[in-house]
Formats: structure tokens, sequence, C-alpha cells
């Protein structure tokens, strides 16, 4: 099977299984939530908005529909899907947890080239600083490394000290073994608390998950003591949270975002369409959803495994909402990510390398404790690629397509995050590899995406409109009215079917500007 390449991961399916007290069983997946109205009383993403927005609107509001989610039936399984009238797309299965999917014929390869195209033409940037700007920066070394400024014999001899298997890098559990003195409740710092450190101070400038010599130094060079006394103080206010799954491991890549609903020359203008009707989604989902993120990796650019997503969180709203609502910056802190789907494409084939890791694809239990302990090593996917349950290789036109989120239980709307959903790009050793990103964001309290489907599709005049519920930052979203044309054709005729949703032609643009927002949150937050 040319598709993917599959197996037990023995060693980590043992590891993961033998906590069963702890156990996280995946929730059941065939349940009738497909179709149909659920109860939405006495869940606190339901109560949540109405008390903190007061919507007055709670009455009106109509029952909750339960998010589709396409059953991937059996691994292999092949399923056409005619998703316009003009198109039927090809699925395969690839895992069931998550529901995991190779697409075929969603995008053509013409389609490619012209968003390879418009991304070099928008402009992409670098994730993360590389060694040499890391070097210049922290002054390690001039590029042909031939002065230092710091004395490599004897901070070569303090880190050998730490390279407990001297092999010139430190590992989390050898940067434990160098930062002692500072103690948790718990204990000594735990390993997931090291990846948070690797993280919150950028320790591992090029993206290895070790720490080299230079970047040994330079934790040192920063002032450690008081660079931990103060994230310890911030850890035991409890401003540290350590339940954020999202944050990725380093990444070598340029990026930049697309208006995928207002790219020029109508290019993928009906790609709305074909999304609502592969994904069976109400099209405002998808109206609705972020821009598309444009990413390049040359020969040892990376990404190691991630979520897309983030766990619900009552401090926290989703960010693709409140940036509408509330007009605040794409960064805000009491923003999170909220990414039912991924759908990526593969722009290029890749001469070698550069395949999509699913570490933990089609395991059947999740250990938290577990899974910290091993991270470090199934994350890595600069060394560990081919260890991962499922691989993907790219194609160029292909698809890859899951979920981040399962289906709440009792609701059927957004529940918690896919914990079997990590994943990641693995190195490219030959050529050059382009994706594109299309994240299909819902937001996990019902009435905030119903809110902002009212939002992106006005009443009828002589109606109050949603907008005018949302506060006085409206002038300022308004006026950034900016479409190409001025107008935007609703997706109409596709998978909802429910009258509420408008299908005339509507302004866009003011949508389309906070949503840029939104996704250059994810720029700043990897170039942190
Ligand atoms: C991402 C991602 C994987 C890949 O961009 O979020 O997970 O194969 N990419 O590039
Ligand atoms: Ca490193
Ligand atoms: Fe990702």
């Amino acid at each position: 099977m040319g598709f993917a390449l599959l197996k037990a991961s023995t060693t980590l399916l043992l590891m993961i299984t033998f906590v069963v007290g702890l156990a996280f069983s995946q929730e059941d997946q065939s349940s009738n939530l497909d179709e149909g109205t659920i109860d939405r009383t006495n869940d606190v993403r339901h109560s949540q908005f109405t008390e903190s927005i007061n919507d007055a609107t709670e009455e009106t509001q109509e029952p909750l529909q339960a998010l589709y989610m396409i059953d991937p039936v059996a691994i292999g399984y092949v399923q056409n899907v005619k998703v316009t009238p003009y198109r039927t797309v090809e699925m395969t299965t690839v895992a069931k947890n998550p529901p995991l999917f190779e697409v075929r014929n969603l995008i053509s390869r013409e389609e490619c080239d012209s968003l390879i195209a418009y991304g070099e033409s928008v402009g992409l940037t670098r994730s993360k600083v590389v060694t040499a700007e890391f070097d210049e920066k922290y002054g390690v070394y001039t590029k042909d490394g031939s002065t230092t400024s710091y004395n490599q014999t004897e901070w070569g001899a303090t880190f050998a000290k730490y390279d407990e298997d001297a092999n010139g890098l430190l590992d989390y559990k050898e940067v434990q073994a160098c930062l002692p003195g500072y103690t948790t409740d718990e204990g000594e710092l735990s390993i997931a608390e090291i990846q948070r450190l690797f993280l919150d101070f950028d320790l591992d400038a090029d993206s290895d998950l070790h720490l080299g010599l230079n970047e040994f130094w330079a934790m040192h060079s920063r002032d450690v003591e008081a660079m931990m006394k103060n994230w310890f103080s911030l850890r035991t206010a409890g401003q540290i949270d350590m339940s954020v799954a999202s944050k990725g491991r380093g990444r070598i890549s340029d990026q930049t975002w697309v208006d995928w609903r207002n790219l020029p020359g109508g290019l993928l203008n009906d790609l709305g369409d074909r999304l609502s009707g592969l994904t069976k989604l109400d099209p405002n989902i998808l109206q609705t959803s972020e821009h598309m993120q444009v990413a390049r990796y040359f020969p040892g650019g990376h990404y190691h495994a991630h979520y897309d997503t983030e766990e619900f969180d009552t401090d926290k709203e989703c960010i693709h909402t409140k940036t509408v609502f509330e007009g605040v910056h794409h960064t805000h802190p009491k923003g999170r990510l909220c990414r039912y789907i991924t759908i990526m494409y593969y722009l290029s084939d890749v001469e070698e390398g550069g395949e999509t890791a699913f570490p933990l694809a089609n395991n059947e239990t999740f250990d938290q404790q577990v899974y910290d302990d091993i991270s470090g090593k199934i994350c890595d996917l600069s060394n560990h690629c081919y260890e991962a349950n499922a691989v993907v290789k790219p194609e160029k036109g292909m698809a890859v397509m899951w979920y981040n989120h399962k289906r709440h239980p009792q609701t059927g709307w957004l529940g918690p995050v896919d914990k079997y959903s990590l994943h990641g790009g693995c190195d490219v050793r030959k050529g050059v590899k382009w994706i594109a990103n299309n994240w299909i964001t819902v937001d996990d309290v019902y009435a905030r995406q119903q809110k902002l489907h009212e939002w992106s599709s006005p009443k009828p005049s002589g109606e109050e409109g949603a907008i005018s519920t949302i506060g006085e930052e409206d002038d300022r979203v308004v006026s950034g009215l900016s479409s190409v044309d001025g107008t935007n054709e609703r997706a109409s005729g596709a998978a909802s079917g429910s009258e509420r949703y408008s299908t005339e032609t509507v302004e866009s643009g003011k949508l389309s500007d906070q949503l840029i927002d939104h996704a250059d949150r994810e720029q700043s937050k990897t170039e942190l």
C-alpha cells in the first residue's frame, strides 16, 4: 500500500498501556451524534456564554446541532465523496484514532502551484531563529566559527559533566540534572517542566530538542538563576499552565498567511463549498474559519510533534471568536486555539523525507504521565519519525485531514482534544516541501459560534443585526471593510440546509481582517 506506513509501536504501546489506572479511553465515536438535536443543558460550555456575555438571544436560540464527524470505518477503507456537483474526492482512512484520512482530488496540482506562487509573492517568514542568527544574537561565535566570546575549554568541561552519554548534546534528563536546587512541590523539575523551559526561554535555538554547547552557554549567559526564579514564582502562582497541550516543540520552516476566501483571480473560489461538502459542516463554519497557512521547509526543516489546538479552559476563550467580538489582538493571553479539523495540503512532492508523522495514532489508551516521560523521544521527529504509528508521505495535490477534537459526549458539540492527534513534520532530507494548512475552527461555547455566524452573515436590513450587540469595538471592525470586489457569494445549497443561513450576497472583508489578526497570532507565538 502506497498510502502510509503503519505499524504497531510495540514499545510505546506497552509503555502506555501498563498504567491502567489512569487510562484515558477513547469515547464512542459511533454514537448517534450525527443527526438531530442534542441536549445542551447542564454544560458549562453553554452556560458560560450566557453568564459572561448576558446574551439576550438565549430564548430564541435553536437547538444545538451536533458537529458532524466522518466515520473512518477501518484503516485502509476508501470512500468516494461528491463534495460539489463537479468534484468527487477519494478518502482513504489512515487511522481511526484520531480519524485521519488521505484525501485525493480535493485540490489540483495547478492550484498547488498557484498557491505556492501566491505565497512567494506575499513573502514567507522564518518561524524560529536559526543557529547563525542565534549565535549572532548571543555572540557565541562568528559564522566561520573562529572566535568565541566564551572560553570553550572551560565551558566544554562544565558541559561534559552533564553530558552523561558524551554525545555532545544534553537531552531533557541531562538538563534536569544540571538545574539542581530548583524544586517544585512535587520534587525536582519534571521532564514536562524542562520542556516548558525550553520553550519559554527559547533555549533550543536550533530546534533539535537538545542543548548543544552553544545553547548551554547561552542559557547561562542569560542569568539562568534570575530566569528560573522568575519562572518558578509564576509557576507557584499558577500562571504557567502546564496543561497547555498545543505548544509546539520547535519548528524550522518559513510561512505566511493567505486569505483563501479572497484569493486573486478567483483561485480556489469554491474551496468553502468543497470543504463543507467534504466535512458536512455548516458552510458558516468554513466562512468563519482561519486563514490558510502556507509553509515551506528546506532540507533540515521540520516541525516536531505537537497539537494544532488547545484544551477547553474556562479562563480563556476561543481566539477566532474573541478577536471578532472584542477586537482583541490575536496574541491575547486569554485566547486559545479551537481547531476542530486540520486539512493539510501537500503543495509539492518531496524528494526525501518530509513525512507527516502521528506518533500516537491508533493507540487505544493515553496516559499523561507516561506521555510526559516519553514525549521527549516520540516528539523528536528528526530522530524518531519512523517510529511513529502512522507516517504519511507527501504527495503533491493530496491532503491529509484529521480531527483534533472529539465531540462532547453529551452535546455532540466540540469536545476535548483528541490526544491521539499529536503530529508533526519529519526532517526534509532532500528537496523542498510546501504545505498549506486549512484549519476549521469551532468555538466550544456553542452560542459564541452561533453569534459568529450571525455576525458574518447579517440579517436583511431592518432587522437588528448581531453586530449591534458586539460592543464599541464594532466601528473599528466594520471600518476594516476591504474585500477585493466588496462582495462574496455565500455558500449555498450546502450541507446545513437550514433556512436561518442567508444565501444572499453579503459584504465580506471585515471578518477577513479579523481572521488575519487571528492567523498572525500563531506566527508571533512561534517567533517568541
Ligand atoms: C503544521 C504541521 C506537518 C507537516 O504545520 O501544523 O503539523 O507535515 N505540519 O508539515
Ligand atoms: Ca538544540
Ligand atoms: Fe500541526
